[in-house]
């Protein structure tokens, strides 16, 4: 019988501090359908070389994602985790993509052009044609769906682009994915200023809480959020994106829709919504930090699970790549 249960998957890159923008955009979707689906998550240290990564720290960094997700609730007996270097049909599959994407398409990606501007003196072409690695990785795993933020939509639509073209001149190949964004914390907004992405390489530290931070530095953070003008805790993406941004982030750490959220906070003003929004996050996370710090300190379990994820992943993504090399004419022994 052909198996039902669909497939997903995503990854997280192993620079800097997670903040809670990857958390709520992606990892807490992964833990909420690891029973449902056929999970596959990826450490994508591939993809962090296209900024110049400092060695030890890129190390360092690797262990310390694959103890958060574990930390967060994703359960390596359910769910393949493993290093997007240890299979190395990630780049095999990124190079025949490769001849089947444009590179205006690339020259048009938002990322690209942001990222470019930002690292000026270093535009590689593996930062031109990062969006096919992420192609080639959820393809390879010929997955039905991808959750992640809203700011990875634009490489999403050009993954289901290669998917289709490359179908369409052989045959059916690749699962053509679909992108998962969550309703409320796809774009988590900074802090400091809402109309830019919380991210995890800002200049401006106070604009984002990272899921290292100590209770008193998310209290402090919280406390010099940007609000609007008016008094009232209402959601209004539009008139009021300070206070939406931290309604969204109150409601999904509390399990609470916006609606609730609102009503929590009737009558009070800002500088209580602001506390308690810290409180509610920061409660949340030292759990998360606590265990993370834990699995750390045994690296002959981190590194157990990479080694049977690789495993798994290694056989799964062969045996596309062996698929698609059949079909464009590699000559296999
Ligand atoms: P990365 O490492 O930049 O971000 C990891 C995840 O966090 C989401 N995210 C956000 N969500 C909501 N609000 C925010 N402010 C926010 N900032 C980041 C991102 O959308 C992402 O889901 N290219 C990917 C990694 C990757 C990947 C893949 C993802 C490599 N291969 C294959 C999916 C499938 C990236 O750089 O994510």
């Amino acid at each position: 019988m052909e198996n039902t249960v669909k497939k997903l998957y995503s990854a997280v890159q192993p620079t800097n501090n997670l903040t809670i923008g990857n958390y709520l955009g992606a990892i807490k979707q992964w833990v909420q359908l690891q029973d449902e689906y056929d999970c596959t998550f990826a450490i994508a240290n591939m993809h962090a070389i296209t900024v110049r990564q400092d060695p030890a720290n890129l190390r360092r960094k690797t262990l310390e994602l694959l103890a958060l997700y574990i930390a967060c609730g994703v359960d390596p007996q359910k769910c393949t985790l493993y290093l997007q270097s240890h299979v190395p049909c990630h780049a095999e599959l990124a190079w025949v993509l490769n001849t089947f994407t444009y590179v205006g398409e690339m020259e048009r990606m938002t990322q690209f052009k942001d990222k470019s501007a930002k690292h000026a003196d270093n535009i590689n072409m593996g930062l031109m044609d990062y969006p096919v690695l992420m192609a080639a990785d959820i393809l390879l795993y010929q997955a039905d769906v991808v959750p992640v933020g809203l700011d990875q939509r634009q490489h999403l639509e050009i993954t289901r682009d290669i998917a289709v073209r490359f179908n369409n001149i052989y045959s059916p190949t690749f699962t053509v994915p679909e992108g998962l964004y969550m309703k409320v914390g796809a774009k988590i907004a900074d802090l400091s200023d809402p109309s830019k992405k919380m991210s995890k390489s800002a200049e401006n530290p106070n604009g984002s809480i990272f899921l290292t931070d100590d209770r008193d530095t998310i209290l402090r953070k919280f406390r010099r959020a940007v609000t609007d003008s008016g008094n009232e805790v209402k959601f209004d993406a539009e008139n009021k994106p300070g206070v939406s941004n931290l309604l969204s982030i109150y409601s999904v750490f509390s399990d609470k829709t916006t609606a609730e959220a609102e009503r929590d906070f009737e009558g009070k003003g800002y500088g209580d919504f602001k506390q308690a929004v810290g409180e509610v996050v920061a409660d949340r996370l030292a759990p998360i930090q606590a265990e993370q710090a834990r699995l750390l300190a045994d690296k002959d379990y981190l590194n157990a699970v990479l080694k049977s994820g690789a495993e798994k992943a290694y056989s799964a993504a062969r045996k596309t790549l062996s698929k698609v090399y059949k079909k464009i004419g590699f000559y296999q022994l």
